[in-house]
């Protein structure tokens, strides 16, 4: 992560932005920082077999695509690797890649499950959790905080969600990481095809053998429920739930490992977490806004139209870039500093508008979790060996940071 290549503006024309490599090994703030005040929707041309698509990179231009999901929907898909395959077969049944009205009663029904009342017990246990792995890392003295801390924190929280046996869930955790194809420079479609149906195939045997069991997790509640007068079919549950594992297990990961990683590089705001002149929630903000776990959200227009002025054809692929709106000078003062105390702190991190993140408080739970367990548990950090990026143009962090971490 040390050695990342910043690339210059000028080479803008030779770049894909849909490449996975583009995103892990290099540093794009230049080009984030050029595009947003010379070229705010940008044409990234077809490559391949994949088609082109439009890059829009002010948080202006980015709340207004995800305001609007009549002229911008989500049913060709919500991220590039669907949107350039041409479409994804989930649309109108998986929340995220669903419009209209049946996504606002899908929603609905998966809300309830969501309410920080709902979650009461399970962010009581992702403290606990927390808690245990640090103290477990410390008391070992190194670690791989990705591997050993982070990993177990989201993943749990999704299984206690969704009543998965503990049995289960490092299978689980492992399908999860290949479905993504993100962790290895060479892992390929196939793998993540695979690891995808696996998962596909798991909850659906969980979904049968809950419909009768009277559990009260969400596999249950989605059984239980009807979306517009109709009750949700198996395929229906097993999506949804495949949905919460990928939105929810990586992504937040991916937030916490990030914040390890900016308090090594940034001593002076860990100094300032330790002696509590920033406060959990105000730093969970900013950890957000700096890691920006999910670089992208994806679009088709629906009718011909224009971002910031510029003319979008009906059916086009617009991208919107969580990455570069999240460091707009135009929203944000001094953005390429992380600040801690940073209020307001208008990231969007978790997209905006009807698909704003479902897992958001969920996600803000656990992240302060983890600030609060290192203010609270630990009196050094150190990093004792390189981080190794995730491969992704969607995701954005690290998957691997050893460190080592004495006790307070
Ligand atoms: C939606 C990011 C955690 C479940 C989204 C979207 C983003 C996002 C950007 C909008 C996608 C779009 O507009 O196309 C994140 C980040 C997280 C996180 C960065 C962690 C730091 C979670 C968690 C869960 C979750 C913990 C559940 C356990 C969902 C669901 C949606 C969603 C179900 C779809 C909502 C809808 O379409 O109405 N998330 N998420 N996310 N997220 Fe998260």
């Amino acid at each position: 992560m040390t050695t990342r290549r910043t690339i210059a503006p000028e080479e803008l024309d030779t770049l894909d932005l849909a490449d996975p490599r583009l995103h892990a090994e290099s540093d794009l703030s230049a080009v984030w920082r050029h595009l947003r005040e010379h070229e705010p929707v940008h044409w990234n041309p077809a490559t391949g077999s994949a088609p082109g698509f439009w890059v829009v990179t002010r948080h202006a231009d980015v709340t207004s695509v995800y305001r609007d999901s009549t002229r911008f929907t989500s049913e060709g898909g919500n991220v590039l690797e669907t949107l350039l395959a041409g479409g994804d077969s989930a649309a109108g049944r998986m929340l995220a890649i669903t419009d209209g009205e049946r996504h606002t009663g899908l929603r609905r029904v998966l809300m309830s499950a969501f309410t920080p009342r709902a979650l009461e017990p399970i962010v009581a246990s992702v403290r606990r959790t927390v808690e245990r792995l640090l103290r477990d890392a410390i008391e070992k003295g190194t670690c791989d905080f990705a591997v050993d801390v982070a990993a177990g924190i989201p993943l749990g929280a999704i299984c206690d969600l969704l009543g998965v046996p503990d049995s289960d869930r490092a299978h689980v955790l492992s399908l999860t990481s290949s479905a993504l194809g993100s962790h290895d420079a060479d892992s390929t479609a196939a793998d993540a095809w695979i690891a995808k149906s696996e998962i596909l195939l798991y909850f659906a045997n969980l979904a049968r053998d809950r419909r009768e069991s009277g559990h009260a997790d969400v596999i249950a509640l989605l059984a239980g429920s009807r979306v517009n007068g109709l009750p949700l079919d198996d395929d229906e549950i097993m999506l949804n739930c495949y949905s919460l594992i990928l939105g929810g297990d990586e992504t937040a990961r991916l937030s916490m490992v990030g914040a390890a990683h900016a308090l090594l590089d940034h001593p002076d705001q860990w100094r300032a977490l330790q002696r509590g002149d920033t406060g959990i929630d105000t730093a969970v903000e900013e950890i957000l806004r700096w890691t920006t776990p999910a670089l992208h959200s994806g679009r088709t227009a629906t009718t011909d139209t224009e971002i910031g002025g510029r003319a979008i054809t009906n059916g086009a692929v617009v991208t919107v870039w969580n990455a570069s709106a999240n460091r707009d000078e135009r929203v944000f003062d001094d953005p390429d500093r992380l600040r801690l105390d940073r209020t307001p702190n208008k990231h969007i991190t978790f997209a905006y508008g009807p698909h704003f993140c479902l897992g958001a408080y969920l996600a803000r739970a656990e992240i302060g979790a983890v600030l609060a367990g290192l203010r609270d548990l630990v009196a050094e950090l150190e990093q004792t060996g390189p981080a190794r990026p995730v491969y992704s143009n969607f995701l954005s962090g690290i998957s691997s940071l050893p460190m080592a971490l004495k006790g307070a």
